[in-house]
Parts: C-alpha cells; structure tokens; sequence
C-alpha cells in the first residue's frame, strides 16, 4: 500500500513548518510547504495575493490543496486558513492523515513573525479571534488532535508514532 501524506494543520505559528521539517528529515519523505507552493506555482508572494483580495489566495489555496490530493508518501504543512473550505479538507484527506498542531495562543503571540502574514498585518492578538473562529473547523478537520506545548523533538515523535501505529 501506498503511504498516507502526513499533513499538518492549525493557526498561523502553530509550529507546522518546524515541524514538518523535522518529520521529514527523520522518515525520509519528501516536504511541501504549501505556502511556499502557492508561491511558486503563481509565482506571486502571499501578500501581493492578498492586495488582490483575500478570496483571490484562497482560489488558489483550493487549487493547491488538489494538487497534493495526488500525492503519496509526502509530509504537507498547510496554510493556517485551509480548513476555511471543506472542499480543500476533502482534496488533502483523499491521500492524507492530518494532524491538527494546537499550540497556545499565549505562546505563539510572544514570538510570531508578522510581516509575511496579511491578516497579522494589526498585530499577533488577532490570532485570539482567529483561533475562537477556527478551532471547530481545525478539530472538525482532523485525524489527530497534537497539542504542542512541549519540546519539537518531543512532538514530533508523537506524530511518528501515531503514523507508524496505523
Ligand atoms: C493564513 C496563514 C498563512 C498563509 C496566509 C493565510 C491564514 O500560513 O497561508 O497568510 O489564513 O491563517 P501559515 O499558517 O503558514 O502562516
């Protein structure tokens, strides 16, 4: 059989890019960043995307999250809006067991960098409204609830294990 996309979801600074490098490295599985995917594929940065309007990325946030519906084997950290439609949680799940990254908001507002992220544009404490507007599609979405309040190394072999006990 072939192997599932491992794929992580959750609010911007949640850890997903960290650790799905860190996932990666010790499987030996290839890694997309589907920020950095959106941007090379459009060849535009998220923020000019986002000047064009909010719907205008997310168009091609949906047609990303198909692409990695014909995927195996991959390790796919998402953009932290994704579970805004259900149809990209269908592309990801028909190849995908995904991992909802829960990290503390408290924490990720102390070292969150802004100026890549549009809807952090008035500051890191919208990520307190964000999370109250997300955290059911987030849950809704999963395979897996992760909280991530301890060490990268830790978490990451949490989700390792998980993998490997299916
Ligand atoms: C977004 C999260 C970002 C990026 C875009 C929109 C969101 O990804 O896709 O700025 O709606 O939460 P990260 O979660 O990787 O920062």
């Amino acid at each position: 059989m072939l192997d599932k996309n491992i794929i992580l979801i959750g609010i911007m600074g949640s850890g997903k890019t960290t650790i799905s490098k860190l996932i990666a490295q010790k499987l030996n599985r290839p890694l997309i960043d589907m920020d950095d995917y959106i941007v090379d594929k459009f060849h535009m940065t998220i923020n000019e995307m986002f000047d064009i309007s909010e719907d205008y990325f997310r168009d091609r946030e949906t047609e990303c999250c198909k692409d990695m519906a014909k995927l195996t084997g991959h390790v796919i950290s998402t953009g932290g809006g994704v579970i805004k439609r259900k149809e990209n949680v269908a592309f990801l799940k028909e190849n995908g067991v995904i991992f909802y990254l829960d990290r503390p908001i408290p924490l990720i507002v102390e070292d969150v960098e802004t100026s890549s992220r549009p809807l952090l544009k008035e500051g890191a404490d919208k990520l307190y409204r964000l999370d109250e507007e997300r955290r059911q599609l987030y849950l809704d979405a999963c395979d897996y609830h992760i909280i991530n309040d301890s060490s990268l190394e830790d978490v990451t072999n949490i989700i390792i294990n998980k993998i490997g006990a299916r």
